[in-house]
């Protein structure tokens, strides 16, 4: 009884230790296996960043000969934005190269990822009238970058298409394939010889479904039903046709990678049940691997969805599927036409089997399924983020699963407050960040995930597109009300800085004693 009892000490003070230094960030969260700390560095060329995009902080919009964009026409049509915000003039960032790169090496990165503005470089979309000024502007950019031993890594389309590429049909247009194609071109010819990691799309599945089909980003359509498919069945295209171009054109002398970055929840079963299971891999595969299937895996869209969206076509009476179809000349193109993954990640759902037979089918509806959020999560300043640390490992390794031992970079990934008083003790923020990058690490060295490296959302404050200045994701805070849009670096800010200077996370005590 006495050895019992000894052992039950013992047991407890050894918890009580390893509890000490095995924190849960999250209150709500203890699993041991799911969620207990975990200490650990990544390799030593582990790629640091935080990450940016034109219209959302450039300013600037119709300076130096840049053209419009979709955005500054939807930004500037009343009651498409919270309080009919713009980007107009934004962060500044077109006038603030140096402070901006100050900053960045306040964080320590090693990158930064930001976007090319198309209509700044070419204001007609096309190669026939080039922007000069516009072009010298990423120049000195990546100059600068380059100075501060700060990689760059770009994104072709961050959603702000040319206003007069969007005249004559945007995505919906074929012809948009091969604009894309030479406005790549372009770039990787200016500036490869200095960016050697390029990413050619930004989250199709947002701006397609939120641009083509409900209408509540630009170029605002509601062709609900047909919109995104048929976007996206072109921006695909085009993604693997620029890929190639790379590959064959450039890849030889300029040695460099081009990936494509994508959108991902987590989907977890809301109940243990086959139908909740089945739900929940249906709504991954069919919305991830809507664009993740053709590039990583078979050259075409996943079954489940092109089964489900046929019968749906069918059962209001139309004689083909609303989902297009490939060639097998183009499943060729599309199959491998990535160097690497980037992955987009800000929250979790649960989701339930839920058959839907809307009139109007759509992609909302198409694959039978219906999200949740639980409401002992904690909230932040978008309705749609919830911070679910544990998610995020679980995208990795369904990643990891499906597509294979593919490099994968987190290109974006953080978390919202509201506009209000200056809030720079973001302790939240912290909290949020500490714990994602302590899953990704679990990812990598425990689930053996090809990560490569992890890319913060956001450097600073900037334009939320439709949210306007009513969400700030920023390391930095800005000052929107003063001319000088000041940046004043927030906790999150420097807790970055430092799991950076560790690459990782070390013991207290084993910092101590370095
Ligand atoms: C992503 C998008 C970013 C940023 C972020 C935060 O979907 O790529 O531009 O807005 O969300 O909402």
């Amino acid at each position: 009884m006495q050895g019992q009892l000894m052992f039950a000490i013992l047991f407890v003070t050894l918890c009580v230790e390893t509890l000490a230094e095995d924190e849960f960030l999250y209150k709500q969260f203890t699993d041991p296996e799911r969620d207990a700390f975990h200490y650990g560095k990544f390799q030593e060329d582990f790629a640091w960043g935080v990450a940016t995009a034109s219209y959302q902080i450039e300013g600037a919009w119709n300076e130096d000969g840049k053209g419009p964009s979709v955005w500054d026409t939807f930004a500037h049509t009343p009651g498409k934005t919270h309080l009919n915000q713009t980007a107009d003039v934004t962060c500044d960032s077109y006038h603030k190269i140096a402070e901006d790169v100050k900053n960045l090496k306040e964080l320590g990165v090693n990158h930064y990822r930001f976007s090319l503005s198309w209509s700044r470089i070419m204001p007609k979309g096309t190669p026939d009238e080039i922007n000069p000024a516009g072009v010298q502007y990423y120049h000195d950019l990546i100059d600068a970058l380059l100075a501060a031993n700060i990689q760059p890594m770009v994104t072709l389309y961050h959603w702000d298409m040319p206003q007069v590429l969007m005249d004559i049909g945007g995505w919906e247009n074929e012809l948009m394939h091969a604009l894309f194609v030479a406005y790549a071109d372009f770039c990787f010819n200016e500036y490869g010889g200095k960016v050697t990691k390029w990413i050619t799309f930004n989250e199709p599945t947002v701006f397609t479904v939120f641009g083509y089909e409900i209408g509540y980003h630009a170029p605002g359509k509601t062709h609900l039903g047909w919109g995104a498919y048929r976007a996206g069945h072109i921006v695909l295209k085009a993604h693997a046709s620029a890929y190639h171009l790379y590959d064959k054109k450039y890849r030889a002398s300029q040695n460099g990678v081009v990936g494509i970055t994508l959108h991902a929840r987590w989907y977890e079963p809301k109940t243990d049940t086959d139908a909740d299971r089945a739900a929940a891999q249906r709504a991954l595969t069919g919305e991830l691997g809507w664009f993740a299937h053709p590039v990583f895996l078979t050259g075409d869209y996943p079954e489940v969805a092109k089964e489900l969206i046929a019968a749906k076509s069918r059962a209001v009476g139309l004689t083909s599927s609303r989902f297009p179809e490939f060639t097998e000349e183009e499943k060729q193109m599309l199959k491998g036409s990535a160097d690497f993954f980037g992955l987009n990640h800000y929250s979790t759902s649960y989701i339930e089997n839920k058959v839907d037979a809307s009139l109007i089918p759509n992609i909302m509806s198409d694959l039978d399924y219906k999200a949740s959020e639980d409401d002992s999560w904690d909230r932040t300043g978008s309705w749609w983020l919830r911070p679910v640390p544990w998610g995020l490992r679980r995208t990795l390794k369904w990643i990891k699963k499906t597509y294979g031992d593919i490099p994968v970079y987190i290109t974006e990934n953080g978390m919202s407050e509201n506009d209000g008083p200056v809030r720079l003790e973001d302790t939240d923020r912290v909290t949020y960040y500490r714990a994602y990058i302590n899953e990704i690490l679990k990812a990598q060295q425990i689930d053996g995930v090809n990560l490569k490296g992890y890319i913060a959302w956001t450097l600073m404050d900037n334009f939320e597109w439709a949210e306007g200045y009513n969400e700030r994701f920023g390391l930095f805070h800005v000052d929107f009300n003063d001319p000088d849009r000041p940046r004043t670096a927030r906790a999150s800010a420097k807790a970055f800085a430092q799991i950076i200077k560790d690459n990782g996370f070390i013991k207290a005590k084993e910092k101590s004693e370095l």
